[in-house]
């Protein structure tokens, strides 16, 4: 039996008054593509940042690789890739040196460093761009620049946070691409935040989230079945008596 990738046991955050996220029982599988489907505010960022121990929880835990978040934030962090929401890359820096100002916070030899900067670059389709800088590049460029350094320390779990919130249908197709190449040649677990149906769809599983609440969890087909729909914004509706908001932004 494989360890589970993700193992969450009540986990919950609150901020003062606000429950962010209630009591949240998850396991997702090693080498899952798993996607965390919920409107604005549905406690996805908040539960992203608890499993990647960039915040403490208010109750419950939750083991990430195999390493308890409560006790082990620095096992957990060598072993996961964070993409955030808004792109936290230099902008005045070119692509390169931003991948290489990362590597060396990785603590990479410089040769394996170098190694893994020109793969990333050419996977993703940077490397004629690596002299610009990332304020150069276009939206879908930056977020491919994010997840290119968001994976040079090659982790076994890649958590990404609506990836691609305000990007044009071609270009979060091209980024939609990267991520499934990505995961076929390396086994990457990846753990995937989007308020966007059609993200979900392609997913192994879809947790759907409600106000901080796991409101239902399986494949999509399982969950469409069940809730005798076609689509997984009607298995929203049916779960949570409420339509998820489409609004484009994030
Ligand atoms: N640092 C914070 N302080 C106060 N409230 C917060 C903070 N972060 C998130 N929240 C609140 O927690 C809820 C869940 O937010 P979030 O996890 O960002 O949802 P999502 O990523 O699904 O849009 C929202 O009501 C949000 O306003
Ligand atoms: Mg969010």
């Amino acid at each position: 039996m494989t360890a589970a990738a993700i193992d969450a046991r009540g986990l919950g955050k609150d901020f003062g008054s606000v429950c962010a996220l209630d009591r949240l029982d998850l396991e997702v599988r090693e080498g899952e593509f798993f996607g965390f489907l919920g409107p604005n505010g549905a406690g996805k960022t908040t539960t992203v940042h608890l499993l990647a121990t960039l915040l403490a929880p208010s109750r419950g835990s939750a083991r990430v690789a195999g390493h308890d978040i409560r006790v082990d934030g620095l096992a957990v962090r060598r072993n996961i890739g964070l993409v955030f929401q808004e792109t936290t890359l230099d902008r005045d820096l070119t692509v390169e040196e931003n991948l290489r100002f990362a590597a060396r916070l990785w603590n990479l030899p410089e040769h394996q460093a170098a190694a893994r900067i020109e793969a990333a670059l050419r996977r993703f389709g940077l490397f004629e761009r690596r002299r610009d800088s990332v304020r150069s590049l276009s939206g879908g460029m930056r977020r491919a620049a994010d997840i290119a350094r968001g994976i040079l320390h090659e982790p076994r779990i890649l958590f990404l946070d609506e990836p691609t919130a305000g990007l044009d249908p071609r270009a979060r197709r091209s980024l939609w691409e990267l991520i499934r190449s990505l995961r076929a040649s390396s086994g990457l677990t990846v753990f995937l935040t989007t308020h966007y149906v059609e993200e979900a769809e392609p997913c192994d599983r879809v947790a759907v989230m409600d106000r901080g609440r796991l409101a239902a969890l399986d494949t999509p087909a399982e969950l469409k079945r069940v809730a005798g729909v076609a689509s997984l914004e009607e298995v929203f509706l049916a779960r949570t008596g409420h339509e998820l908001a489409q609004t484009g932004a994030s």
